[in-house]
């Protein structure tokens, strides 16, 4: 992957100022996942650091599905569903976590042998809450934690010491 398509991914994120409260400045990755280079770039870049050293890959819902079926594809590997609660009809564990905006909680169905090892996945690393929320529930299923990675971290929000490591495509 050349250096010059990651640049071209990274100018695709479109801020969005004052959504969807005020003050809050959303990162949209919609045109990134519309242009196939960009997309296939940032793909081979967040398995990079973990290429043949996890499983499976997790996705947070709903963002993160976007990129960890892609990951799993172009790695080889299966997919695993993170769930916001309500929405799995046999939920074998449920963790809560607070967001940048509002609370939620995650659940994982019991689909994975323990010890399978799993690449955490999500578009954009912000407070953190979401992806050690996604930690502990890997935790609780017995399932071991690969690595983490996303598209786009939010430096300024502090995520990094919240849940950390986490390897970013993208920093600003
Ligand atoms: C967004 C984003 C990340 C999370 C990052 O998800 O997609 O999953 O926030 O924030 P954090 O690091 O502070 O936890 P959100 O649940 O808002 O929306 P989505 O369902 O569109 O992914
Ligand atoms: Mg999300």
């Amino acid at each position: 992957m050349t250096s010059k398509a990651l640049d071209r991914a990274a100018s695709l994120i479109a801020t969005i100022p004052d959504f969807p409260e005020p003050g809050i400045l959303f990162r949209d990755i919609s045109p990134l996942l519309a242009d196939a280079a960009a997309m296939r770039a940032v793909v081979d870049a967040v398995i990079e650091p973990f290429a043949d050293a996890f499983d499976v890959v997790a996705g947070v819902e709903a963002r993160g599905f976007l990129l960890a079926g892609a990951v799993a594809v172009a790695a080889g590997v299966g997919m695993a569903p993170i769930r916001k609660a309500g929405k799995l009809p046999r939920p074998a564990a449920s963790v809560g976590y607070a967001l940048e905006y509002g609370t939620a909680a995650i659940e994982m169905s019991d689909d994975l042998p323990a010890g399978t090892r799993v690449l955490l996945v999500d578009d954009i690393l912000a407070t953190g809450g979401t992806l050690r929320a996604g930690h502990e529930l890997l935790d609780e299923l017995g399932l071991v934690l690969a690595g983490t990675a996303v598209i786009m971290e939010l430096e300024e929000l502090g995520g990094q010491a919240v849940c950390g490591p986490v390897h970013a495509v993208f920093r600003v």
